[in-house]
Parts: structure tokens; sequence; C-alpha cells
């Protein structure tokens, strides 16, 4: 098992090439840093699709061989996703999320599009652990990407920006001064961020033992192969958990949150 000074190396590079999408993140981030707090990540989000060289196995296999275990699974139903999370050994390091478009449930243009994308990768760029951060490793269109987008947001946005952390996450129970959601949302707020609406500002109660927030993407301009088109790119998340009845955290995830929280790269306007 490769070891955990390797381990944080990876994700700090995951952490840049995640700013250098989503800005905000960084800008936030240091917000939080003003105000005297050392932000802990939750958990990390990726994106796939079903394609046997592409599922979630293929960016888990990065994880799992530094000690990451498969720990939970999810269901969503209507946006045709599968994912599973995956918890280190070590606690304090954050947990990985990946779902999975199921695309034998997409029409015959989806599964075409995302196939035809899946061919131009190589075997050995999978299995680079670079990959999970490497960015998309085919030619896209911006028209295929309006198209897909009719049907599946979800779908454009991994043909859009291949494979790249969508989300980061702050963990609100590590927060010195803030202990509830509401505040966090207030205070993301007043630095002039959008939250995502959709469900509620808060997703989850302490009932379900997690509260969930997140911005909305900012716009990134991408090169397409028919010119630069500027999309939603990734949000922040945060993340309040609850204790269980043995009184640890939990660490799942809540479905019908995550549901509402994939939106969060949504188009606004
Ligand atoms: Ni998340």
């Amino acid at each position: 098992m490769a070891n955990e000074t390797a381990l944080l190396c990876y994700l700090e590079k995951m952490w840049q090439d995640y700013c250098l999408l989503n800005p905000q993140a960084k800008s936030i981030f240091e917000a939080f840093a003003h105000k005297g707090e050392m932000v802990k990540n939750d958990h990390i989000a990726l994106r796939t699709f079903n394609h046997p060289r592409l599922g979630i196995n293929s960016l888990a296999q990065h994880f799992t061989k530094y000690g990451y275990i498969d720990s939970g699974e999810y269901f969503f139903k209507e946006k045709k996703l599968y994912a599973k999370h995956y918890e280190n050994i070590n606690k304090n390091l954050p947990k990985i999320f990946i779902s999975e478009l199921e695309l034998e449930k997409m029409s015959p243009f989806v599964q075409q599009v995302l196939n035809e994308a899946a061919e131009q990768v190589l075997e050995s760029q999978v299995n680079n652990e670079k990959f999970v951060y490497g960015g998309r490793p085919w030619k896209a269109s911006h028209s295929v990407y309006t198209q897909l987008a009719k049907e599946s947001e979800y779908a454009s946005w991994v043909y859009a920006f291949g494979f790249r952390p969508n989300h980061f996450t702050v963990s609100i129970n590590e927060l010195k001064s803030f202990s509830q959601v509401s505040e966090v949302n207030q205070f993301i707020k007043s630095l002039g961020y959008n939250l995502n609406v959709s469900g509620g500002e808060i997703k989850g109660t302490p009932a379900e033992l997690l509260e969930q927030s997140s911005t909305m993407a900012n716009m990134i301009t991408v090169d397409f192969t028919d010119g630069k088109h500027a999309i939603p790119a990734c949000y922040y998340e945060f993340a309040k958990r609850y204790p269980m009845s043995n009184g640890e955290l939990y660490q799942g995830f809540i479905a019908k949150s995550a549901d509402k929280i994939f939106e969060s790269t949504n188009k606004t306007t």
C-alpha cells in the first residue's frame, strides 16, 4: 500500500486542479482562513459513466491502493445515476464519492456520444493516477454538449470536463466559529456567492444525520471544437454530520439530498 504522504500529495494535486476550474472555492477557502479557520475537507466528488473501461472502479482503483474502502452505495433513479463512497482507514482524510451515469438507461444519442468518447481513451491513461484530475481525454463540441444537456445535465458535464474533481466539501463540524449550516450559508452569501436552492438551501435534516448546502457552479470558458463557450464548471459544498446512536458521526450520504446537490452544475440563466 502506498504511503500517506503520497496520498496527501495526490489529494493536493486534485485540489489544485479543482481550484483552477473553481476559483470561487479558493476564495471561500481563503475567506474561512481569514477568520482563523483551518478548513477540513469532508469529501471529494468525481463523476463518470458506466462504460466498461470508465466506470466507478476505474476511478476508485486510484484510491483503494491508498487504503480507501468501498463504504456505501446510492441510487438516483430519475437522474439515472449510481454512486459509491469510499472511506480511508484514517478518518481525518476526505471520503471519495464517485457517481456514474447508467448508459443503458439513456437515449441512443447519449450512448453513442459517450461510447465514442470512451473509445478515444487509452487503457494506460485510465490506469495512471493522474487520470482523476487529467481533464477531458476526448474531443468535444459545444453543439453536442448542448444536445446532451437537454437529456442529462450530468452527461453534458462529464462530456465537457472529463475527469476532474466535481466538488470538494467543507466539513462544518470542524469549523470553530460556525456550528449551523445556516450560519455558513449566510457567510457564503455575504461573500457574494449564490447557493443552490433546489430543494431548499439546506438539504437533509439532523434526523437524517447529514445536512448539506452548496454554491452554484461558476462559469468557465471551455475550448470546444466549435469555439470557446462559458459553461457551469464546479461548486463548493458544505456538510454537517450528526452522531449515530453509537456516538460516532454518520459518514454516509443521503441520496435524496445528493440528488439535489447534483443540480449545482445546472445552468442558471
Ligand atoms: Ni458532495
